[in-house]
């Protein structure tokens, strides 16, 4: 049985980061990293360190059973297809067939907190439906449901902190966001020393706040006061849509406004020290380093 760890996305972020945290905190050796990306060029640096690049495609299955080929644990890394719908969950379920005709040994995917039905984020049946599709494969896997980034905050914050205003509609909804890093030592962890069987962890920050909380905090370390103001979805979309955010991007963005004030973003869990014997970097500290981006 092959030992090779396949990782698809891996000219992106966190694919990026994840191979990274293989190699260099895992001491994973390069031979047994297989890097995927539509673009074999892109990753010329990964191939010099002695990782093997693959070209795939999610888009044509076939170019997936070829990158999949002779790879032990294969980790799909959802894409980044969110505009247009239904894309998204067909560029994964042709992953999973692929990961199944190429007879791979182990199937990990990045997913999100709670996917099943009920949650409001508009993609959340795009991660509902792959897990699926995974746990009836018959293959063993590692589920990866993966907390927001605190670098999302880069879309709302830095606005915040220029108007003084943050408008949301989360209202005392909790997030617990985690530093795309974190998720990546986590995930790097897993797919190095895989566990017996199958595993579905969910990957949180070690604390959930409210966007008053968040912006209390971002206001102290920038010394800007950011007043948050409450408002309906409804009333949201409209102030977005003023604001010049594109349409079709509108009720996917108020959709995570709506998720955390169900309170389906704000799980907390331990997993990201089980996995690495670390706990991930809080919030305050990413917002410390991000002072000057975020507009202090
Ligand atoms: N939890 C969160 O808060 C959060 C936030 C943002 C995104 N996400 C999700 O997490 C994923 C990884 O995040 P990230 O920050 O690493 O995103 P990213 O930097 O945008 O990377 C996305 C990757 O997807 C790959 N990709 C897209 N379409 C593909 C296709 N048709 N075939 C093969 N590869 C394709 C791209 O690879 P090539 O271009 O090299 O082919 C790229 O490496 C995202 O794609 C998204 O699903 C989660």
């Amino acid at each position: 049985m092959s030992d090779t760890i396949l990782v698809t996305g891996a000219s992106g972020s966190l694919g990026g980061a994840i191979i990274r945290h293989l190699l260099d905190s895992q001491g994973v050796k390069p031979e047994r990293v297989i890097a995927v990306t539509r673009d074999p060029k892109k990753l010329s640096a990964l191939a010099a360190r002695g990782v093997t690049v693959r070209a795939g495609d999610f888009d044509e299955e076939a170019s997936l059973v070829e990158a999949f080929s002779g790879a032990g644990t294969v980790l799909i890394v959802s894409t980044d297809a969110v505009g247009e719908p239904g894309a998204r969950l067909r560029q994964h379920l042709a992953a999973v067939s692929a990961a199944t005709k190429a007879s791979v040994s182990r199937i990990g995917y990045t997913s999100m907190f709670s996917p099943e039905p009920g949650n409001t984020v508009l993609f959340a049946p795009d991660h509902y439906g792959t897990e699926q599709a995974i746990r009836e494969s018959g293959i063993a896997y590692s589920i990866f449901r993966n907390g927001w980034y605190q670098e999302n905050l880069m879309m709302s914050l830095p606005a915040a902190v220029g108007m003084g205003q943050w408008f949301t509609s989360a209202g005392d909804g909790r997030t617990a966001y985690v530093g795309r890093d974190d998720l990546a030592r986590a995930i790097a962890a897993d797919l190095a020393e895989a566990p017996a069987g199958s595993a579905t962890y969910t990957l949180s920050g070690a604390e959930a706040f409210t966007n008053a909380e968040i912006a209390a905090m971002a206001s102290e370390a920038i010394g800007k006061p950011i007043t948050v103001v409450n408002l309906t979805d409804e009333q949201l979309a409209e102030g977005m849509k003023a604001a010049g955010v594109p349409a079709p991007m509108v009720p996917l963005l108020v959709s995570f406004d709506a998720a955390a004030r169900s309170g389906v973003l704000g799980t907390v869990t331990d997993d990201i020290e089980k996995l690495t014997g670390s706990k991930p970097a809080p919030l305050k500290a990413w917002i410390a380093a991000n002072k000057a981006a975020l507009g202090g």
